[in-house]
């Protein structure tokens, strides 16, 4: 785990995605091209992506980064179908500019925010995180984002927030796996106040340094790094600080199998199958998989957030 060192921290794990990506983005017009603009993007996807002014942030791990074909085409995002590639696919429907966040609840600063004026005043950093999918499978992705405690800050959630209530966008025209019931609608994740505020928890805005393609969750979505893939929230539309537990989309539809907190935990099996090694996308076939790490590897950091918990109980 590295902290601040001045450089992009993906720049370094890998170098050979950098270079790529400078000749992506030159050869679909998007260096020279200043602003917003429609970039055709590998598997005939066509997204609105924009190159991003970022920083190295904190916390990067120095496993090698998966590569933009596999971040942006094996995703979960149940609005768009539930196959694996149904995301990049279908997700061009979503329009995600302009794009507004309610802000609301237990906070000082409720409002409608336009994401310009969430994003304008920060620093995006590139965090390389360890993403580890509850159906036991793993990437490494160069996220970009903000902080999330820099984020929330500005809407001054008052002594009575305890949690962060987060949802995505219910719109079944623009998402047309709404129309199927495979979820409760609209995606409803949350955390602990604690746990939004640390410093490891991003909203993010960006991958590779360019804007979030429409199926990893475009134009803002959450990532915890140290909980199951299912709390990064996809395509935000609604913040609300709450007094309450919020009831989130996955403990409605199977509470047996998916809790509240969803930290990855190589010692407590999912009730169907074993939580305790992973497979590696992009590894091959026959790769073996790897130990699932405690809090997926940032037990130093987040370990505190839970003494004196029984996580058997609190899965
Ligand atoms: N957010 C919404 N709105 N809908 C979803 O179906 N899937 C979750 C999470 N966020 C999901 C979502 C799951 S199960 C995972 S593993 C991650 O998104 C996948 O993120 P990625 O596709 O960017 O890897």
């Amino acid at each position: 785990m590295r902290k601040h060192n001045g450089i992009r921290s993906w720049e370094i794990t890998s170098e050979s995605n950098f270079l790529k990506r400078r000749d992506f983005l030159r050869e679909t017009g998007l260096i020279a091209g200043a602003g917003l603009a429609a970039a055709v993007l590998p598997g005939g996807l066509t997204a609105g992506v924009r190159d991003l002014e970022t920083v190295a942030g904190p916390y990067s791990t120095d496993e090698k980064p998966n590569s933009w074909e596999e971040v942006t085409t094996y995703n979960n995002f149940y609005e768009f179908g539930t196959a694996k590639d149904d995301p990049q696919r279908n997700a061009h429907s979503l329009v995600t500019s302009p794009w507004t966040v309610k802000v609301s609840g237990e906070c000082d600063k409720p409002g409608d925010y336009h994401y310009e004026d969430l994003v304008r005043p920060h620093v995006l950093e590139d965090r390389v995180y360890r993403h580890r999918c509850v159906e036991a499978w793993s990437m490494v992705v160069p996220w970009v984002g903000i902080p999330m405690p820099d984020l929330l800050k500005h809407f001054a959630p008052n002594s009575n927030a305890k949690y962060v209530r987060f949802k995505t966008l219910y719109d079944p025209k623009q998402m047309p796996g709404q129309r199927r019931s495979v979820l409760k609608w609209p995606y409803v994740e949350g955390l602990t106040i604690a746990e939004a505020m640390h410093p490891l928890t991003l909203m993010v805005v960006g991958v590779y340094g360019r804007t979030l393609p429409n199926q990893n969750g475009a134009p803002l979505r959450l990532i915890v790094p140290w909980k199951y893939g299912f709390k990064g929230i996809k395509s935000i539309v609604e913040i609300e600080f709450t007094r309450r537990r919020p009831r989130t989309s996955w403990e409605l539809s199977a509470p047996r199998e998916y809790g509240f907190y969803a930290n990855v935990n190589p010692e407590v099996d999912h009730p169907r199958w074993s939580q305790a090694r992973e497979r590696r996308i992009g590894g091959g076939l026959f790769a073996a998989k790897q130990p699932t790490l405690m809090f997926n590897g940032y037990a130093d950091e987040v370990g505190e957030l839970y003494a004196g918990l029984d996580l058997r109980k609190n899965y």
